[in-house]
C-alpha cells in the first residue's frame, strides 16, 4: 500500500535552469460522489468519475531558477492577463506540496492558464485546472529525476492534484476514475486516482455528457464548506456507507452494460448529494427551478420514448445530461426542443468521455 511518504523524492540526480511546458487536463463528472472529507484531502468515502473530453484548462508553465530559495516566486495570468484573485488558492497549493516537490522555492514560475469552457459557466474549473498545474510540476521533477517512471508521473501528477482540489486526482488518466479505498477495486487509494480496472461494457463506449448551464452566478455555499459541513451531520455515516455499496454496484453495471441499473445508481447519487446539503447545519439549496424543470423533463422524455437518458448534478444548479452515444441524435433533439428554454441565456456545452490531460507542448 502507498503512503505519502512514497511521494517524498530522493535527492534529484540532474539540474536545469529554465524551460516550459504546456499540458491540457479535463473536469470529470463524478458518478459516485465525493462528499466530506477527513485531513489532508482524504476522502470520506470513494468516488468515481468519467473523465470529460472537451472541457479542460490548458495550462503553460514556464520556469526559471532564481538566486534566493526563501519565498515561492510566481506570476499568474489568467487568457494572458495577471490574475490576482487565482494567486492566493496557488500559493497555498505550493506550500501544501512543497514537502513532495523540494525544488519549488528554487525557480521563479509564470503560470499562464485558460480554459476552453466559458468563464464563470458554473463548470468548476478547479478539477482540471489543479490536475493541468500539477502534471506540468511532474514533467519538471522528471526532468530532474529522468529515471521516473510513466506510472510514477502520473500517479504522483494525481496525488499533488487532489492536494490542490480533491475531485482534480480524477482528472489526470483514464477514461473512468476511481478515488478512495474500495475493498473490490484493486490498488484504489485515498492518495490518488487510479484508472477502473476492470471490464467497461460497449454501452459506455463515448458515453456522452451534455452539460445544461442554468445557473452560472457564484454558488452561495462552496464545495469546502459543503464537505466540512458532513462532519457532525446526522447521515454522514450512512451516506458514506452508502457510496461504497454503489460503487460496487457499479463495477457490475460497468462489466453488464445494465443501463437501468446505471440510471438508478447515477440519478440516486446526484439526488443523495443535494439531500446531503439540505440536510445539514446550516441547510442550503444549490439546485434551481430550472434544474428541477430538466430533471422532471428528462423523467417524462425517458418514460415516453424509453431511451436510457439520465442526469447527475455537482454542486450547483447545472445539469449534467448523460446518455449512450448510440442515441445522441434523438437525445440533442430533445434537449435543444425541450431543456435550452431552461438554460441561461440558451447556453450548454456538448461533451463526452475523454482520456486525460495531454502535453500540448514540450
Ligand atoms: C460535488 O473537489 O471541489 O463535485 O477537495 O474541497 O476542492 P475540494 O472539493 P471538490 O469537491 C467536488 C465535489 C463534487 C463531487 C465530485 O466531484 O465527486
Amino acid at each position: 500500500m502507498f503512503t505519502t511518504a512514497d511521494f517524498i523524492p530522493n535527492p534529484y540526480t540532474s539540474t536545469i535552469e529554465n524551460g516550459n511546458f504546456e499540458w491540457s487536463a479535463p473536469s470529470n463528472i463524478a458518478l459516485v460522489k465525493y462528499w466530506g472529507k477527513k485531513d489532508n484531502q482524504i476522502p470520506a468515502n470513494p468516488s468515481v468519475s468519467f473523465t470529460l473530453n472537451n472541457c479542460k484548462t490548458i495550462t503553460k508553465l514556464a520556469f526559471s531558477k532564481k538566486g534566493n530559495n526563501e519565498n515561492f516566486s510566481f506570476d499568474l495570468l489568467f487568457e494572458g492577463k495577471p490574475k490576482e484573485d487565482f494567486k492566493p488558492k496557488i500559493q497555498k497549493f505550493l506550500e501544501r506540496v512543497e514537502v513532495y516537490l523540494p525544488f519549488l522555492k528554487e525557480y521563479h514560475f509564470t503560470i499562464d492558464t485558460q480554459n476552453t469552457f466559458p468563464h464563470s459557466s458554473g463548470i468548476a474549473s478547479s478539477a482540471s485546472g489543479m490536475a493541468a498545474l500539477a502534471i506540468n510540476f511532474m514533467s519538471l521533477e522528471k526532468l530532474l529525476n529522468p529515471e521516473m517512471t510513466d506510472e510514477y508521473f502520473y500517479q504522483k501528477a494525481s496525488f499533488l492534484a487532489r492536494l490542490g482540489s480533491g475531485s482534480a486526482c480524477r482528472s489526470v488518466k483514464g477514461k473512468v476514475v476511481v478515488w478512495g479505498n474500495q475493498a473490490n477495486i484493486q490498488e484504489s487509494s485515498d492518495l490518488f486516482g487510479v484508472e477502473f480496472p476492470y471490464t467497461i461494457h460497449e454501452n459506455f463506449k463515448n458515453y456522452q455528457d451534455t452539460i445544461l448551464l442554468v445557473d452560472k452566478g457564484e454558488k452561495q455555499v462552496s464545495s469546502t464548506v459543503g464537505h466540512d459541513l458532513m462532519h457532525n451531520h446526522p447521515y454522514a455515516e450512512r451516506r458514506f456507507a452508502q457510496a461504497h455499496e454503489n460503487l460496487d454496484q457499479l463495477i457490475k453495471i460497468f462489466e453488464s452494460g445494465n443501463l437501468e441499473e446505471f440510471i438508478k445508481v447515477v440519478e440516486s447519487e446526484a439526488l443523495t448529494l443535494h439531500a446531503m446539503m439540505m440536510t445539514s447545519m446550516p441547510y442550503f439549496i444549490l439546485m434551481k427551478p430550472n434544474t428541477l424543470q430538466i430533471i422532471n423533463a428528462i423523467w417524462k422524455f425517458r418514460q415516453e420514448t424509453q431511451i436510457p437518458v439520465c442526469f447527475t448534478l455537482d454542486a450547483g444548479a447545472n445539469v449534467h445530461v448523460l446518455y449512450p452515444e448510440n442515441v445522441s441524435n434523438k437525445v440533442l433533439q430533445f434537449i435543444q426542443e425541450e431543456l435550452v428554454v431552461f438554460c441561461q441565456n440558451g447556453q450548454y456545452i456538448c461533451d463526452k468521455i475523454g482520456e486525460g490531460a495531454l502535453l500540448v507542448d514540450n
